[in-house]
């Protein structure tokens, strides 16, 4: 048994019993609520529930909070084998071996943080800091990103929706006080190009694991 080879389905075990499941539910929910507000604008009454916005942005944040946990596993396991256990980062180069650790604790507070932070300036900081964490933890050498075919890969696809889950998070109430209905529209433009990737992640997720299991078996 390799536990090399296990543990690298960690991520995409995560990803299809918790993540997608979410994220099914969440786009059911987005259409419900989008298909209740224009009956009730054009002045119909609606047989669908209001409870589903609630649902929507419920299940929303869980989703979105799933999303960034599910992308630093992903990070997380090519760091710990190739960078800590290959590359020997502790004893070759123990300063960014620390930096690297306190990163990946810094990024999972500022997401908490960003939970429950209560005004638009403090949402700003920490959807920031968050999204920098990730963009630094996916910058180290040890990190496959197929940058030669970016539009094939799953790390920049998988960065770019992880990034709009974490603006989906931090612009919540905005879409609610905003009367001209601005922040809406780009919640469902930035959020339906978030689904794209996700279906993108979908594909090049089964095709990384299909190839890490090939060159196994060799
Ligand atoms: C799969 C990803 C998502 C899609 C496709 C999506 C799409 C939508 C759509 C179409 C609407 C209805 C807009 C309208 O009223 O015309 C909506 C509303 C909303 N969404 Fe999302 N969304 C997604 C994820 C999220 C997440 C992750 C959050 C929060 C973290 C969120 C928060 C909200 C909020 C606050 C509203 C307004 C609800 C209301 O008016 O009651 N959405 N979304
Ligand atoms: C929301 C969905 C997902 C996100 C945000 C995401 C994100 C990431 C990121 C950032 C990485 C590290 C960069 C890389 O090695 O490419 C990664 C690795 C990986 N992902 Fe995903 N991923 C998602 C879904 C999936 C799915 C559905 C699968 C397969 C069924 C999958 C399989 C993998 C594999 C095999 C790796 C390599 C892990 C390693 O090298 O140890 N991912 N993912």
């Amino acid at each position: 048994m390799d536990i090399t080879l296990i543990t690298t389905w960690i991520h995409p075990i995560l990803a299809v019993i918790w993540v997608f499941p979410l994220i099914g539910i969440v786009t059911y929910f987005s259409l419900q609520v989008r298909q209740r507000r224009l009956e009730t604008t054009t002045g119909k009454k609606s047989k669908i529930p209001p409870a589903v916005g609630v649902e929507h942005v419920k299940l929303g944040r869980w989703m979105a909070g799933s999303v960034v946990i599910l992308c630093l596993v992903g990070l997380a396991h090519p760091t710990i084998t190739k960078g800590f256990i290959t590359q020997h980062l502790m004893t070759e180069n123990p300063f960014l071996g620390i930096f690297i650790i306190l990163i990946f604790i810094f990024t999972i507070l500022s997401l908490a943080f960003l939970y429950r932070a209560k005004t638009k300036l403090w949402r700003g900081i920490f959807a920031t800091l968050t999204s920098m964490g990730l963009i630094i933890i996916g910058s180290q050498e040890w990190i496959f990103r197929r940058s030669s075919e970016w539009y094939l890969s799953h790390y920049y696809y998988g960065l770019t929706s992880t990034i709009l889950m974490v603006v989906s998070l931090a612009i919540v109430q905005e879409i609610y006080k905003d009367r001209s209905h601005k922040w809406r529209k780009a919640h469902i433009a930035l959020n339906i190009f978030a689904v794209l990737l996700f279906i993108g992640q979908g594909i090049t997720g089964i095709r990384d694991v299909a190839t890490i299991a090939f060159f196994a078996a060799k």
